[in-house]
Formats: structure tokens, C-alpha cells, sequence
């Protein structure tokens, strides 16, 4: 079988030459990651650092590699007017007059790297104002909406690349004999129903009442009020459990719980919650906070969190009418 390389798909995709400079960095960035983290414990990249990120999470040494290479290949692509980081405070000014802002979370999921487990990359394109109001901050908060692109790698079995320019999310693999991603899935679909969860159960006594009432629901099986038996699943890098959710459906759900009530969720919003959710959209499911959509949602603060709850539309609408019926 023939495969189309990632060059040539943008080619065929898409007009703007900078965005696809943008892309083809981003991809560079997370092969050069995926090569990181294939040397492992071979390259003295595993561990932990003493330093902490914005959020007070202790990072791994690979938290700020990723972050780095990041920086240096958006910037080096010229297309790029800033960057903003999970792993940074404030953002970074790359080349002025470029057209694009980038947000990503350079490595989801990295408790889960010292025991070799699935981890990710997560990026969200933005259109960029103009070159004299860059440094303010009201420029990234912009709703997910808005999303010019939106993407993930999983540093997986295989390495592969997830994407969307707002047609579709197509799926991409990582040739590790050429280094290059090739188009190994078009237009990944979220099945409207699902009997498969994703969530940290530990949490369960400090969830919010609806999400309580909708797992004790969905465990009580054939014989509950939804009448069919669920399988659960939890990696606990959001990037391998969405993954799985695009590629054989599922729900997922990171809800409020009150030890968290103060920072309003677990995950991000601008480089987790909104590329994401905006990929579960465009694959046919469903991302809300349990009170409406994710991606209408505007932005208050660049590293803001929040309930997330994706996947197949019909999970996510009954979470929905369980939220409003317990308002
Ligand atoms: P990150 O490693 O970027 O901080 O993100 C970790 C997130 C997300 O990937 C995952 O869904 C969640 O944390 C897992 O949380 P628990 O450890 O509470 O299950
Ligand atoms: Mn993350
Ligand atoms: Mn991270």
C-alpha cells in the first residue's frame, strides 16, 4: 500500500504556506521527542528535576526537554509570533509579524513515563494579532472555537501524530526507519453511543453529585437505569485515554471534585481541554464541562483548569441532563 507522507497531505489540505510551516515544525518537534524518549534511561532523560512548573507539579527532566525543543523549532519556523507552555509561566515572543500563536502541553501524562507507559504531546494553533499587542495577555484567550489547528502526538507501541485543520481528524504514523509520519487513518469517528468509561475512580467520594450518580449508574450494569454493561479504562495520560476514545469510542471524564473546587478542575484548558475537545468535535462526539460546551467556553487565564467530560455524544448529553436536573 502507498502512503501519503505528512508533507505532501498539508500540501494537498492546505493554502497557507505558514501554517504549514507551523505544522511541519510541530511534527519535527514530537519526532525529536519521540527519539528522547525511545533512549529512555539509555540517554539519562528519565527522572524527575527539582525544579517545579507554573503549577506547582514537580517536572520531569523529559517535561522540560519536550518543552525546549518545542521552543526552538516553532521559533526556528518563522511563522510562529509566540509561544505558551504548560510548563512556563509567561508566554514567549518568537518571530514578530508571524501569523501564528501556539499553546501546547509538551508532555501529557508524565507521571506515567518513568514506568513506560503511553505519554503525549498536545498543540493548539491560534491566529496571532497584530505585532504591537503580543506581549498583552488577553491575546491567548481565545475560545476553542477559534482553533485554527489542533493536535496531538502519542509516544506509544508506535509513535503516531493525531491532527486537524478544522476538516476532519486524520491519523499519522511514524516511519522510524525515515523519521517521516504518514497518513495511516482518515477521518477517525467517536461513535455516538459507547459502553466504555474512562476515570480515576480514587476520586469518587469528592466528585460533584451528578458525575457521582452517573458512575453509580453506569456500574450497576444491565440491571441499571442504563441497561447495558460498561467497561472502564484509565491510563491516566489524557492524551493515550482520547487517543483511545478516537480510535474505538468511549467517554471521559476529569470532573470537579472538592479537594480542586478552588482551581476549577484538574486539566487545562487552552493546551489540554480545548485541543483535544475540539478533536473529539470534529470526529462526530461531544466535550462539555457537564454545563455546556468546552470550546464556547472564553477564556479567563492562560493556564486555566477544567471539568472535562468527551467522547460520545450521547454519554456526554446525559451527563449534561444530569448536571442540569441537579442545578
Ligand atoms: P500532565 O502530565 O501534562 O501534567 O497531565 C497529566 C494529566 C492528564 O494527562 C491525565 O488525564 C491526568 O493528569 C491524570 O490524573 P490522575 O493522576 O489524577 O489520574
Ligand atoms: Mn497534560
Ligand atoms: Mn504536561
Amino acid at each position: 500500500m502507498k502512503h501519503t507522507g505528512l508533507s505532501v497531505f498539508l500540501q494537498q489540505q492546505i493554502e497557507d504556506q505558514s501554517l504549514i510551516r507551523v505544522l511541519e515544525a510541530l511534527a519535527r518537534s514530537c519526532v525529536r521527542i519521540s527519539t528522547s524518549l525511545r533512549q529512555g534511561a539509555l540517554a539519562d532523560v528519565l527522572g524527575a528535576l527539582e525544579s517545579e512548573n507554573v503549577q506547582g507539579e514537580t517536572q520531569k527532566k523529559l517535561d522540560v526537554l519536550s518543552n525546549d525543543v518545542l521552543l526552538h523549532e516553532l521559533a526556528a519556523c518563522g511563522a510562529v509570533a509566540a509561544m505558551a507552555s504548560e510548563e512556563m509561566e509567561d508566554p514567549v515572543l518568537a518571530a514578530g509579524k508571524a501569523p501564528y500563536l501556539v499553546v501546547f502541553d509538551p508532555l501529557d501524562g508524565s507521571s506515567n513515563i518513568d514506568v513506560n507507559v503511553s505519554v503525549g504531546t498536545i498543540f493548539s494553533v491560534l491566529l496571532a494579532p497584530k505585532a504591537n499587542e503580543l506581549t498583552d495577555p488577553g491575546i491567548w484567550l481565545q475560545p476553542g472555537r477559534t482553533q485554527v489547528a489542533a493536535g496531538y502526538a502519542i509516544y506509544g507501541p508506535s509513535t503516531q501524530l493525531i491532527l486537524s485543520v478544522g476538516q476532519g481528524v486524520h491519523q499519522f504514523s511514524l516511519d522510524p526507519l525515515t523519521s517521516q509520519f504518514v497518513l495511516t487513518q482518515e477521518r477517525m469517528h467517536v461513535p455516538e453511543a459507547t459502553a466504555e468509561f474512562a476515570i480515576n475512580m480514587s476520586n469518587q467520594r469528592f466528585w460533584e453529585r451528578p458525575v457521582q450518580q452517573y458512575v453509580t449508574e453506569l456500574l450497576q450494569g444491565k440491571e441499571g437505569p442504563r441497561a447495558k454493561n460498561y467497561n472502564m479504562r484509565w491510563v491516566a495520560s489524557m492524551v493515550a485515554d482520547v487517543h483511545r476514545i478516537l480510535t474505538r469510542g468511549g467517554v471521559f471524564l476529569y470532573p470537579l471534585d472538592e479537594r480542586i473546587l478552588s482551581q476549577g478542575g484538574k486539566l487545562r484548558l487552552m493546551y489540554e481541554a480545548n485541543p483535544m475537545g475540539w478533536l473529539v468535535e470534529q470526529a462526530g462526539g461531544r466535550v462539555s464541562t457537564g454545563h455546556g460546551c468546552i470550546l464556547d467556553l472564553r477564556p479567563e487565564k492562560l493556564h486555566q483548569r477544567v471539568p472535562v467530560m468527551l467522547g460520545a455524544a450521547e454519554e456526554v448529553r446525559y451527563l449534561e441532563a444530569l448536571h442540569k436536573a441537579q442545578a
